[in-house]
């Protein structure tokens, strides 16, 4: 079996420890510094994917459809994203450590077909809560990938999107019928709840981590009625 070899490695902002990118064979991962472990897998995107089919669901027919997406990663969110949204739309990508970009536009390039190259995409580095924060009306889908979901925060910096507060501002961000998705490694009661009480329509859904297979996540989804 191939060795993984390091491809990069990168600072994570207000002393997150250290992103890691490794590659075996056409298999790629980054790790997280420490005991924190595999962040992300190259060959495991089946819920990644369903958090932009499932966020983007009424999209197609929607001209000039604007979705931000939270946390570039491998990119499978953004590419499932421009697949579910028309050719007039635009799909901004927020992501907070550079690096992750410059690697999307090198060696993982091609785990989600190079979405970063399609016309559509527009790249923010930074934190996603910046754009959140002073967005009114703004986005017809906010998918958010950027943790483990709002019980499993691997960096308590985003805890603020989880928040009352931050659900309040996302609402706002929003336009009319507009709808956010969260990925979560599992469900939460509260953070359900909280959706709720910051006015969103919301509901879970249970997808696989791959095609019919492999672990249960959750997506989280909220309607601006
Ligand atoms: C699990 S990965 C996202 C995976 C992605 N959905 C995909 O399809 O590959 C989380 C990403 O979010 C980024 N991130 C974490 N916190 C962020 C924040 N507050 N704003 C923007 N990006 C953030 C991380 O650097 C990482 O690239």
């Amino acid at each position: 079996m191939n060795k993984w070899s390091l491809l990069g490695s990168a600072t994570i902002p207000n002393d997150g420890g250290e992103l890691k990118l490794s590659q075996r064979g056409d298999e790629f991962s980054i790790r997280l510094s420490g005991i924190r472990g595999e962040l992300m897998n190259s060959r495991v995107h089946g819920s990644e994917e369903a958090l932009a089919t499932i966020g983007c669901s009424r999209l197609k027919s929607v001209g000039s459809a604007q979705v931000l997406v939270g946390g570039m990663g491998m990119g499978f969110t953004l590419a499932a994203a421009l697949q579910s949204v028309s050719a007039t739309a635009r799909v901004t990508v927020a992501e907070l450590i550079p690096e992750v970009i410059e690697w999307n536009h090198g060696p993982l390039g091609d785990c989600a077909d190079r979405p970063l190259d399609d016309a559509r995409s527009r790249v923010f580095v930074g934190d996603v809560a910046e754009l959140l924060e002073k967005s009114e009306s703004e986005y017809d889908a906010i998918l958010l990938d950027v943790d483990n979901g709002p019980e499993g925060l691997t960096q308590t910096e985003n805890q603020w999107l989880y928040s009352e507060a931050g659900l309040k501002a996302i609402f706002r961000a929003l336009r009319p019928r507009g709808s956010l998705a969260v990925w979560s490694a599992g469900p939460d009661r509260l953070f359900l709840n909280r959706l709720k009480k910051a006015r969103f329509n919301a509901s879970v859904r249970s997808v696989r981590a791959r095609p019919g297979k492999g672990s249960h996540h959750t997506i989280f989804l909220g309607h601006k009625a």
